[in-house]
């Protein structure tokens, strides 16, 4: 459920802000997240998991606006980093760095070092150099550091292969046959302290069985782990939950959460959890204009204002997003389009062959279900200013970042001194 709806005349809003006046006001493209959404997905997450002492872990790649960051925080939520820059935003936006697990596959020191500093719950470590590099780094500061093995559980997750984490041939966790060692050496090591273990199979995972089938594999490991006088604070099982884009059917958290937290609870150990997409992706749309259409041979273009530096999950997944008239209008008949933006490449299309409600230059259309992975991954591709952020509360809302400026885009750019 979400906060996007029509009005009686069938104008879209977010929560009780007409998109035509915040397209008017702010212009174009820009993404809307609705507060109201993200609030109730962060309680539903919550109350699925009420059956074992968890923690929530926001993936912070998902949607890093401050003004996200700082709601969640607000609501009790820890977060999921994967770099020494998420970790800075999450510090900016008043986030409690005690409930920081930092996950990727490749760590510097310097953002290790940054993560020991701050006083971070756990380095989900993903291989063997990596957690001597911990090691290293924390005998340096003083700091014993929090770690956790990110282990590769071989399930499939059932998703699209670039999303796709938990197969023995992906690049991420170590074996299952290796962590036990590298456990060995973290328990011998007076700078590593051990707090977890760590999983996360992929995104946009549907149906609950690869989820609970990783979880008992990581319980194997935990049995054999206690029966070597290693104490464990929490398991940590990713992110990945999915969401409806066009007509997926996702298990609810709560068939997941009741599956985790029978085999869970039992056992007194906290339980983590990383969502990002189920969290943010139905929290916002991203709003744009209508530049002018025409017609190629057989083919009828809509081209928008906002293109595939804006959002690049159909160039980059062939992800089906939806795309709405921000104003239904009955009298007006359906189109088989191409919509697409102005850069200058064939892969810069949000949809083909989509049936659309007969669109003309200057008429609005929103791209739903892009509160996640959306801004977070935009570019500059062809010097294009990034979009603007807005959070609508109620009947009002705010511009939690402005749409960027030229000026910006090349600020930091130097000309060579000895060229004239
Ligand atoms: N934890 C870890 C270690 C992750 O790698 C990810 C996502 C998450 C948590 C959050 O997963 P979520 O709950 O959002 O599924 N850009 C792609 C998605 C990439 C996901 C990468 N890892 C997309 O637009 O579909």
């Amino acid at each position: 459920m979400n906060h996007f709806e029509r009005d009686a005349d069938g104008v879209l809003h977010g929560e009780g802000v007409s998109l035509i006046d915040l397209a008017d006001a702010v212009g174009t493209p820009t993404y809307v997240y609705s507060e109201a959404t993200f609030s109730r997905h962060y309680r539903v997450m919550d109350e699925a998991l009420s059956g074992v002492d968890h923690l929530i872990c926001y993936s912070v790649k998902a949607n890093s606006n401050l003004a996200v960051l700082q709601l969640l925080a607000s609501l009790g939520s820890g977060f999921d980093i994967v770099s020494a820059g998420e970790l800075a935003r999450v510090i900016a936006a008043g986030g409690d760095p005690a409930k920081v697990v930092f996950s990727g596959v490749g760590k510097r020191d310097d953002e290790i070092a940054a993560a020991l500093r701050a006083g971070i719950l756990s380095i989900n470590v993903e291989s063997g150099w990596e957690l001597e590099r911990c090691a290293a780094v924390a005998e340096e500061l003083g700091i014993p550091a929090p770690i956790s093995l990110r282990v590769n559980p071989d399930v499939d997750a059932k998703t699209h292969a670039y999303i796709a984490t938990g197969l023995r041939s992906s690049k991420f966790g170590v074996p299952f046959e290796e962590a036990l060692p590298l456990y060995r050496f973290a328990h011998a090591s007076p700078h590593l302290r051990i707090v977890g273990v760590d999983c996360h199979i992929g995104s946009q995972i549907v149906e609950p069985a690869p989820l609970v089938e990783a979880l008992e594999r990581v319980l194997e490991l935990v049995d054999t782990l206690q029966s070597e006088g290693v104490q464990l604070h929490h398991i940590d099982m990713g992110g990945g939950l999915g969401i409806t884009y066009k007509d997926e059917r996702p298990a609810p958290p709560k068939a997941i959460g009741e599956a985790y937290a029978a085999r869970l609870a039992p056992r007194g150990l906290q339980l983590l959890v990383e969502p990002g997409r189920v969290i943010a992706g139905n929290a916002g749309l991203m709003l744009m204009r209508v530049l002018g259409t025409k017609v190629n041979g057989t083919k009828t273009f809509v081209i928008t204002d906002a293109a595939m530096n804006d959002n690049i999950r159909p160039s980059l997944y062939k992800a089906w997003q939806d795309l709405v008239p921000v104003t239904l209008d009955a009298e007006k008949e359906e189109q088989v389009v191409d919509v697409v933006g102005p850069i200058c490449e064939s892969g810069d299309f949000f949809a083909h062959d989509r049936p659309l409600q007969t669109m003309q230059r200057g008429d609005l259309l929103a791209m739903r279900s892009t509160g996640a992975y959306g801004f977070s991954m935009a570019s500059n591709y062809n010097s294009r200013t990034r979009a603007a952020e807005v959070m609508v509360h109620g009947e009002t809302y705010t511009v939690v970042r402005p749409r960027e400026q030229v000026a910006e885009l090349f600020a930091s750019e130097r000309l060579l001194p000895h060229v004239k």
